[in-house]
């Protein structure tokens, strides 16, 4: 038996028996004649001591031992004469009898423990390391935690538990694919799935009713802290259904979830329609920890021979509480940040409601004093509350307030990781119209249902048209989104040809799905939530690579194994693949 305790679980209450314990060593700290030794498991710590009436052949072995040795020691428990109040194996100690190497460590990188001094590129290359260091190691406990809540929850709903294939045919979601060559087939590639959507809709038309599935998707899409190339969803689809069912049910699933995990009881959850959630917060994915909202100032700023203004389509601001002693200094790094290329805003105008009652705006030469405390109305502002305000083209300026929002709250420190807001938002609009190709887009995707009022729009005005389209949205975070899918082969049909799909691509792209709804197509309609996202808000981190055992960094790289990396000429030729690489 290589141990008869973990290194987390012996308390007082041992005190005096004959253990056995197995981990790496930690730490190593001389003291006198005595040796005081961490010893670590994925339980816990346990201090091992050595002392002048250690046997000596023990002694001889303790010179040898190093930071990362994993050893065996056998030992007695005893009571400990300074107690560790910060771990729970703190009143005791292990006075070792024996001791057996089982296998040495070189000196590892970086420091294992709850802090480490090794930078982001160096623990990423040695992640094995860094997985040992307990938060690393509880963040991919607590995902294994939810993974196992979530499938049990969905099991006793009646979910059934199904794989789809990973070498698949491309199905538009939006990013680009990861191809895999096919040798068999010359000349032909299979696409890794962007998620499993038309295999649980073939599934749904096989009778299945229910599905779930933890299953891997991959995107070839530029990477940021929520996104990775490969991510997990907790993917979803039910028949017979419609929209209250769905939102229902996996509401259900996430308050679940923050009871057993935070033990919080979330109430229910808010719904907010797209159009109202880009009005009020400019943005499809709001924080709603706190207010902030915008103000449309269209009307009221307009026609007072600010040229501006009088030229924009649209004028809105958010009223930033207290901040009406920002000086000149911060004001102009709020402009310089709403000016910068991501946000892309020409400038900035303020007004400040001054703590005695007066007036100071950037623009006051153009408002009255009655003007300008009508304005502070408006915004329901106080005396020391600054309002910032923009203007431009209607959708683009509340995206820009939206962003500009979020800042000042990161500044005010409006956002605790420990409060959740979720949300749903629901009523998304069908398509987006994309600049560059000159075409419509699936907002969704391809396989959403418009809103039924919404279908004789489809021929006149596609741009209006509402999807029966769902997210939720935590914390400002997009965590998952769904829809009623189209089930009619004719619609779906109509659909591909608005998105600028020839009969004959779409015949080729989609004929085993559409020739699938001809064979009675049940009503269906589903979810997938991020479960990235979902662990890594769970554990208050801001980004997901934390919270997955063995991420990519942000050029797509495993740095551990050094992935993608260039394969043999023999593969190259078995492949049928001729590589032209550009020089440099
Ligand atoms: P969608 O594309 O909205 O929907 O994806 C669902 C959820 O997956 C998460 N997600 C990601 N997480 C990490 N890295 C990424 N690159 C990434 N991309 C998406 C998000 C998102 O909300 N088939 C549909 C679902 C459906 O209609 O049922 C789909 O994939 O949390």
């Amino acid at each position: 038996m290589y141990r008869t305790h973990t290194c987390g679980e012996l308390r007082l209450d041992k005190k005096g028996s004959t253990v056995t314990l197995a981990g790496w060593i930690q730490r190593k700290r001389e003291l006198g004649g005595m040796t005081f030794i961490d010893l670590r498991d994925r339980y816990g710590i346990t201090q091992l001591v050595f002392n002048e009436k250690t046997p000596e052949s023990v002694s001889q072995n303790l010179k040898t031992l190093g930071r990362e040795f994993v050893i065996q020691v056998i030992g007695t428990v005893d009571e400990r004469s300074s107690k560790n109040k910060n771990i729970p194996t703190g009143e005791i100690e292990i006075n070792v009898k024996k001791l057996k190497i089982l296998n040495s460590s070189l000196t590892p990188p970086f420091t294992i423990e709850e802090n480490s001094d090794g930078g982001d590129d160096l623990r990423m290359k040695y992640r094995y390391l860094d997985l040992r260091r307990t938060p690393v190691k509880n963040n991919l406990l607590l995902r294994s935690k939810m993974s196992h809540l979530i499938r049990n929850y969905l099991i006793e709903q009646n979910f059934a538990e199904i794989e789809t294939p990973d070498l698949m045919k491309s199905t538009p979601e939006g990013a680009r694919d990861f191809v895999v060559p096919s040798r068999l087939n010359p000349g032909q590639f299979y696409a890794l799935p962007q998620s499993p959507q038309i295999f649980k809709q073939l599934l749904m038309i096989a009778g299945f009713d229910r599905y779930f599935q933890i299953a891997r998707c991959f995107r070839d899409e530029d990477l940021r802290a929520d996104r990775q190339p490969e991510f997990t969803q907790i993917d979803c689809e039910m028949s017979f259904v419609e929209q209250e069912d769905i939102l229902e049910l996996f509401e259900g699933l996430i308050k679940h979830l923050f009871k057993d995990i935070k033990n919080l009881s979330l109430n229910d959850f808010p719904r907010l329609p797209y159009y109202d959630a880009m009005d009020l917060y400019g943005s499809d994915k709001p924080d709603i920890r706190f207010g902030m909202k915008i103000h449309e100032m269209t009307k009221f700023l307009k026609g007072k021979n600010f040229k501006i203004f009088d030229e924009s389509e649209y004028i809105g601001g958010i009223c930033a509480e207290g901040c009406g002693n920002y000086s000149r200094k911060q004001l102009n790094q709020l402009t310089d940040y709403v000016k910068r290329p991501q946000i892309g805003a020409k400038g900035l105008v303020y007004l400040k409601y001054n703590a005695d009652g007066t007036f100071k705006s950037s623009v006051d030469k153009f408002y009255t004093t009655e003007d300008l405390k009508k304005w502070a109305e408006i915004f329901g502002a106080k005396a020391g509350d600054l309002i910032l305000v923009l203007c431009g083209k209607k959708s683009k300026t509340q995206i820009q307030l939206g962003t500009l929002r979020l800042e000042i709250a990161s500044k005010m420190k409006l956002t605790d990781n420990n409060i959740y807001k979720p949300l749903w938002v629901i009523d998304f609009p069908q398509f987006e119209w994309d600049q560059e190709n000159n075409r419509w887009h699936a907002m969704h995707h391809p396989f959403t249902a418009p809103k039924d009022e919404d279908l004789p729009l489809l021929d006149t005005d596609p741009g209006k048209v509402r999807a029966n389209a769902y997210d939720l949205v935590i914390n400002g975070v997009e965590v998952g989104g769904g829809s009623l899918r189209i089930f009619h082969q004719d619609l779906q049909a109509k659909m591909f040809k608005v998105l600028g799909f020839t009969k004959e691509s779409a015949e080729e792209q989609f004929g085993f799905l559409m020739n699938a709804f001809k064979y009675g197509a049940p009503p269906h309609a589903g979810i997938a939530f991020g479960l990235d996202r979902l662990v890594s808000m769970f554990a208050g981190l801001d980004s997901i690579r934390d919270v997955i055992a063995f991420p990519k960094n942000n050029a797509g790289r495993d740095m551990m194994n050094d992935a993608p990396s260039s394969i043999s000429d023999i593969q190259l030729e078995e492949l049928n693949i001729k590589v032209n690489l550009p020089k440099d």
